[in-house]
Formats: structure tokens, sequence, C-alpha cells
């Protein structure tokens, strides 16, 4: 994800250049550094942070390391998009809220691009004119072909399920406050001991119910599905592709091999992030966001562990609405 960010913003994103380029595997970021012209690299990425020549940094390390390397950007008061999870618990993304909120300013803007995707804001836009009257329930699947082995059952859903918390709260404009997790029995294709599917419920504070499948070892392609029933009618995320091919008898949809899919979602969520924080604004999910997920993963993590509903804990200090800003 670093490359393909410190990629985008070098070639196609307006008012930012890339100056400096971190990772712990010092080879890594040369690569991508030769590849772009930008010799000065780092394998400490406190440094890059704090270098002059740095205004903004873009977090897209693993995510353990997320929490201190944005509050690092805090501390120097400079501006930062980071890749979700913005923390691994919710402890530690309300560290970052807090941090934030005691500077006074908007500088963290969190990586949840479904955000920025086309499909997705018309999806938002329809909702929000009231095309399907007031929604009742939200279907969602979650499927790639196949994951590290490393994936286990707790990772799919911070790291991959977090995504459908983000969109539910930002569709929906309201908060989770309950998480069931089931498992069916696991795919031959899973690790021993990995439940994976999962079909993870989601229930809002306003009585939606949203039932997510996340099946992560799916086989047939990346597949993310988002459909909303409302009162009226249904509105739903149309098939991915933009082609139809027609070949052995047969007429397919292929689908985009993997993150492909959100290439132009990476790229507009990129140039929102640059565009806005010049005005000291965030153009996508907040640190507030990203804490708000984080809380419903550490909820979901208790439910797939023990076994139940689990209820989302939210210190609501701080607070801020959950469709205060628009892309
Ligand atoms: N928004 C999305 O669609 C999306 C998709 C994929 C990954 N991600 C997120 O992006 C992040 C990175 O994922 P990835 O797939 O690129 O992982 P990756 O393992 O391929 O890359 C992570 C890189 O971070 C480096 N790193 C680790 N600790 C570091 C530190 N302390 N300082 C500097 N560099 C460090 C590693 O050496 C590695 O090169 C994760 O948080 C992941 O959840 C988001």
């Amino acid at each position: 994800m670093g490359g393909l960010h410190a990629r985008t913003i070098a070639r196609e994103i307006r008012g930012a250049e890339v100056v400096a380029l971190a990772d712990v595997d010092l080879e890594r970021a040369r690569e991508v550094g030769d590849s772009l012209g930008v010799g000065t690299v780092f394998d400490d990425a406190f440094e890059l942070i704090a270098a002059p020549s740095v205004e903004a940094v873009l977090v897209a390390s693993s995510a353990g390391t997320h929490e201190e390397l944005v509050l690092a950007a805090l501390d120097v008061g400079k501006p930062v998009l980071c890749e979700k999870p913005l923390a691994t618990t919710a402890e530690g993304s309300r560290r970052v809220v807090e941090a934030e909120a005691a500077l006074g300013r908007r500088l963290v803007q969190v990586g949840f691009m479904r955000r920025f995707d086309a499909a997705y804001l018309e999806l938002e836009g329809l909702l929000r004119d009231g095309a399907v009257g007031a929604p009742l329930l939200v279907h969602c699947a979650h499927r790639n072909p196949s994951v590290p082995d490393g994936v286990t059952s707790a990772v799919a859903l911070t790291e991959s399920v977090v995504h459908e918390a983000d969109v539910t709260r930002w569709l929906l404009g309201e908060e989770i406050a309950a998480v069931t997790v089931l498992a069916p029995r696991p795919t031959r294709h899973a690790p021993p001991g990995v439940r994976d599917p999962q079909l993870v419920v989601f229930e809002t504070e306003g009585g939606v119910l949203v039932d997510v499948e996340s099946f992560l070892r799916a086989r047939y392609g990346y597949d993310v599905r988002c459909e909303v029933v409302g009162e009226e009618g249904t509105v739903a995320l149309a098939e991915p592709a933009l082609v139809r091919l027609r070949r052995d008898g047969r007429a397919s949809l292929p689908f985009a091999p993997g993150l492909r899919r959100w290439t132009q979602a990476y790229r507009d969520e990129v140039q929102a992030w640059v565009d806005t924080l010049a005005a000291g604004a965030v153009a996508g999910a907040t640190a507030w966001d990203g804490y708000a997920a984080a809380a419903v993963m550490d909820a979901a993590v208790e439910s797939l562990a023990a076994g139940r509903r689990t209820e989302v804990v939210l210190r609501r200090e701080g607070r801020q609405p959950v469709k205060e800003v628009r892309s």
C-alpha cells in the first residue's frame, strides 16, 4: 500500500510531491524511491516524520505501527493520512482522538477509501435522497480469492470487516451498538483453527440490522457487495465489472484483480486529503471514525471469542457526528 500511494502521489496527485520514504526494510523504500526519483529514504519512520522537508505524512506500514506513527506526526503538528486501521485496538485509536483534540485542529484522516468509491458514493447519495425510504437491513459481502495463512479469524475482523463497520456508520449516519460474530464450518482452504467464512451482524443504534459475510478464501475472485433494503425499495452496488466478456459459449462479468477494484478510490482519497489539509479540514474518515470502527472491531473480536452478542463500548466525549464531513 505504501508503494501504491507513493506512486499515486508522485504521478497523479495535484499539489503534493513525495520528498521522502521510510520502511524498516530499507531496500523496500529504496526500490520505490528509485522508481520515482526520490533519493531520501529512511529505515526509521520517526526520522522521516521529523524531517523539515516533510509537510504531511501518509502512514501505510503494518497495522501494529499506525498508532505510534500517527502520534509522532501529531507531536510535530503534521497532517497525517493513516491507512486503516487507525490502531489495532479501540484504546489505541482513542489515544489518537485525544491527542488530536488536544491540538484543537483536525490533522488525521483515516484511509477508509470506500467513502471515495464512485459506486458507494452513488449508493450513499440515493440513500440520502430517500430513494429507498428508511433503511431497515443492509447485506454486505467481502470476499477475497485467497489471503496468507497468517490472516487469522480476528485479523479478518480488524483488517477486513472493519471496512464494513465504517461503511455502515457512513451510509446510515449512526453508530453500531452491538455485534455478533457467527461462523459456519470452515472452508477446507483455511489453515487449522481459522474460522473462514464468518458472518458478522451489526445492530445499529437506530435498529437497522447489517449482515456481513467475510470470506477471505473464496477462490473465485475479489467480490465486495452491499445492498441496502429500505421501506420503499432496495439499492445495491452493481456488479463491479465495467465490461462483459463473451467467450467459449458464455457471457461473463470479470472481476477486477484484487485491489484494482479501488484504484480510482485510492486516487480520489489522496487527492481529497491533499486538497483539504491546507484548510485544516478532513475530507474523509476522521480520527473519531477510526476510533468508532475500532470499537466495533474490539466488540467483534470479543464476540468471536465468547460466542455471543457483544455490545460496543464508545466513550462519547469529543464525539464528532457520524455524517459531519462529505467528500
Ligand atoms: N485501504 C485498503 O484497501 C488497504 C488494502 C491493503 C492494505 N491496507 C492497509 O495498509 C497497511 C499496509 O498493508 P500492506 O498490505 O502494504 O502490508 P505489507 O506487509 O505489504 O507492508 C507493510 C510495510 O510496512 C513496513 N513496516 C513495518 N513496520 C514499520 C515501521 N515501524 N516503520 C516503517 N515501516 C514499517 C514493512 O517492512 C512493510 O514493507 C495495513 O495497515 C493494511 O491494513 C489497506
